[in-house]
């Protein structure tokens, strides 16, 4: 343990040589991202699963209605964040000398927070916890700061610390003071310049409720003001793409920050702010266009947001009714009913990976469109196969991170744009 601490120690020293030798602004950097499901027993049911998946993405989208409705009148109650089941995890490096810590990756949420002693509460985890005592690069930040006043952390002054609340829909919440401190990214193969940047995050000293001892804290990266992206954009070009890995692959992948980041094929403009909402216009079930309702998915209507925090994907009830009643004419298996609120089928992996049971859905994006292959908007649980996509009456629309596995989807926020890709996200 101890030659290890010195190994890292020694590698920051080149990695902040690294850094201040090369201008950080011309670059990008990395950091790795995983799928990690331990919020469940292993021993646990395919109800059991489907029960905590309905959950988390049901709370999800409660969360991002609440999102939404802050945004059409900000004076109305402040979000709660939530997690969950079934999330993505990023290895956030920080301090000096630096410690990792597995962290949610959440693009549908804007703090960033790590576990830290000392902890009033804290929950296990199996990495060691953030001690900013023992880092020298940490910097408590001021109640005057522009950074304490940061929409998104609900800060209070006190005895000079500028301390933040999140609260979470499941109850569980995270308690501490805003502090700055140095982030290590990693460089790439054909980039091995590495990243040392400055930004602000919540020490986190009372952290309670539904987590696992695999995460220690959360990476926001959306659209407001404390925002990882929002913070980079001072020293890199504010561009981030992500590769969700399928999940439950024991494999990574990577997150790429700044020039680095994958913007492939057409982009499909962002619209509205805080959320990464997007325009869909319609969608193809295997050679059938739909013919969706024009302004079906409009923001003055709620709009679409793409969201790594909710694993399902929820459709307006008139657009879900006709994916579904076309899902149950083209999908060459017996329906299943009952056992979950989804659309189940008799079938298994097989069915979905052979071409021609189960159709492709092809959504159209304003100048995008994106194939969704069978595999990647079904589950495979048992002898059934179940549609990922869920009706909802509420805004907005969700485009859940099932429907991004495999997929390469890069945020160009100078020029207001994504850029969604197929790509094999176990070999980035
Ligand atoms: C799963 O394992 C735990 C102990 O590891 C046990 O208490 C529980 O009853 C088991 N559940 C099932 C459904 O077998
Ligand atoms: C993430 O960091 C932990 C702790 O350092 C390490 O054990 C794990 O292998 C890392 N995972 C990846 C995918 O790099
Ligand atoms: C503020 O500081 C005083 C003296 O150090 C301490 O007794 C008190 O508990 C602190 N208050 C809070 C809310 O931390």
């Amino acid at each position: 343990m101890a030659g290890r601490r010195h190994f890292l120690t020694a590698l920051v020293i080149l990695v902040s040589l690294a850094y201040r030798t090369s201008a950080a602004g011309s670059g990008g950097f990395s950091a790795r991202l995983f799928s990690r499901d331990d919020s469940l027993p292993p021993n646990a049911t395919y109800a059991e699963e489907e029960e905590a998946l309905m959950r988390t993405s049901d709370a999800r989208l409660r969360y991002l209605e609440a999102r939404h409705r802050h945004m059409v009148s900000p004076d109305s109650v402040e979000a709660p964040i939530f997690r969950g089941t079934s999330q993505y995890l990023m290895n956030l490096t920080l301090g000096t000398p630096p410690v990792t810590i597995p962290v949610t990756f959440d693009t549908g949420s804007g703090v960033t927070w790590v576990q830290s002693t000392p902890c009033v509460k804290c929950h296990e985890q199996n990495y060691p916890l953030y001690d900013r005592s023992k880092s020298s690069s940490y910097k408590p930040v001021d109640c005057s700061s522009k950074t304490c006043k940061y929409d998104g952390y609900r800060t209070k002054c006190i005895n000079g610390s500028c301390a933040y609340v999140v609260a979470y829909a499941d109850n569980s919440y995270s308690i501490g003071v805003v502090g700055t401190e140095y982030f290590t990214f990693a460089g790439t193969d054909d980039d091995p310049k590495k990243g040392m940047v400055e930004m602000s995050f919540g020490v986190g000293l009372e952290n309670d409720g539904i987590f696992s001892e695999d995460e220690g804290g959360l990476l926001g990266i959306d659209r407001t003001g404390p925002s990882l992206i929002n913070q980079l954009w001072k020293l890199v070009t504010p561009q981030f793409s992500h590769c969700l890995i399928p999940k439950r692959n024991p494999g990574s992948s990577l997150v790429l920050f700044g020039k680095r980041a994958e913007l492939q094929g057409d982009p499909t403009p962002l619209q509205g702010i805080n959320s990464y909402y997007v325009q869909l216009y319609d969608i193809t079930v295997g050679i059938k266009k739909l013919h969706i309702p024009p302004g079906t998915f409009d923001l003055d209507r709620g709009g679409l947001v793409l969201d790594t925090g909710t694993p399902l994907t929820y459709l307006y009830r008139v657009a879900f009714d006709m994916v579904h009643d076309e899902l149950d004419k083209q999908v060459k298996l017996k329906r299943v009913g009952g056992w979950t609120r989804r659309q189940c089928f008799y079938g298994n992996y097989g069915h979905l990976d052979d071409g021609t049971t189960v159709p492709v859905l092809r959504f159209h994006f304003e100048g995008l469109e994106v194939s969704v292959p069978p595999t990647y908007y079904f589950t495979v649980d048992g002898n059934f196969v179940c549609s990922t996509l869920m009706p909802t009456d509420s805004k907005p629309s969700v485009y859940g991170s099932f429907m991004q596995q495999n997929f390469v989807v890069g945020y160009d926020l100078e020029w207001s744009n994504v850029y969604i890709s197929p790509k094999d996200c176990t070999k980035l």
